[in-house]
């Protein structure tokens, strides 16, 4: 028994060695243009699937969902903070979408699982954000409930508009107009962010805006 129990920790002990020992080596490749390894991608889908549902399990939806105002609403505050990332009906594709890992989902495509599924999800997901994703937490920012409600309002509606509807809503809407903007501080609050290495700072060369050049990049929609 007490040899079992010895060889069970000398085999957690070497296991916590080695991977201790791959991590400082550095070889673990943290780029987002290097895909996870299809068992480590299983295995973080896994644990976000898991922790979204245990997390949304508990959320009242407001029967209010389908109130055009709130639709309206959050067509304004999606067209200001999500359609980068997360486009809208027929946009074409975003440099930034692209380059993120994981990549943002097409939110103007019909999700996977049904719609009234989906809105304690989506509003979980907005509320608190999913780390080292790209996805923000949004009440981070300041963002109240109800306007995170009205995001998941349009999100509902957004697979069955076309880009005109789209457009015409985000025309009727007061923009980026969430409560709790007021509320926004500008300090680094309780945030762990990452230690950035220390660079010799450069003199900018005189800036020319945006004019990279894209290739075969089309941007056709972009109206920021
Ligand atoms: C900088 C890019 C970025 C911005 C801006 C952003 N998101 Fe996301 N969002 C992501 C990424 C990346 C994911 C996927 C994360 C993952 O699966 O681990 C995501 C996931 C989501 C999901 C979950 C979808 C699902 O069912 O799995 C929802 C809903 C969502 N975002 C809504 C929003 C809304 C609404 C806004 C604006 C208020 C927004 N996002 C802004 C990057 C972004």
């Amino acid at each position: 028994m007490n040899k079992i129990l010895l060889g069970i920790l000398a085999a957690l002990g070497l296991g916590a060695t080695t991977g201790t020992i791959v991590i400082a080596s550095g070889v673990i490749d943290v780029g987002a243009d290097t895909p996870h390894s299809p068992a480590v991608f299983q295995v973080l889908n896994y644990a976000r699937e898991q922790s979204i549902a245990r997390n949304a399990a508990d959320i009242k939806v407001p029967d209010t969902l389908n109130d055009p105002e709130r639709v309206r609403r959050g067509a304004g505050n999606y067209n200001a903070m999500c359609v980068n990332c997360h486009l809208a009906p027929e946009f074409p594709d975003s440099e930034i979408r692209q380059g993120l890992y994981p990549k943002p989902p097409n939110l103007s495509l019909m999700p996977d699982s049904p719609l009234e599924l989906s809105a304690s999800r989506w509003f979980w997901v907005i509320k608190h954000g999913i780390k080292a994703s790209g996805m923000p937490a949004w009440s981070k920012g300041g963002m109240d409930d109800e306007a995170i409600w009205d995001l998941v309002a349009l999100l509902q509606k957004m697979p069955a508009l076309s880009n005109a509807d789209y457009e015409r809503l985000v025309a009727a809407s007061e923009g980026h107009s969430h409560g709790g903007l007021e509320a926004r501080t500008h300090g680094d609050g309780d945030q762990q962010e990452m230690p950035l290495p220390v660079v010799t700072a450069k003199t900018p060369d005189s800036s020319k805006g945006h004019n990279h050049d894209h290739g075969a990049h089309v941007h056709g929609k972009h109206k920021h």
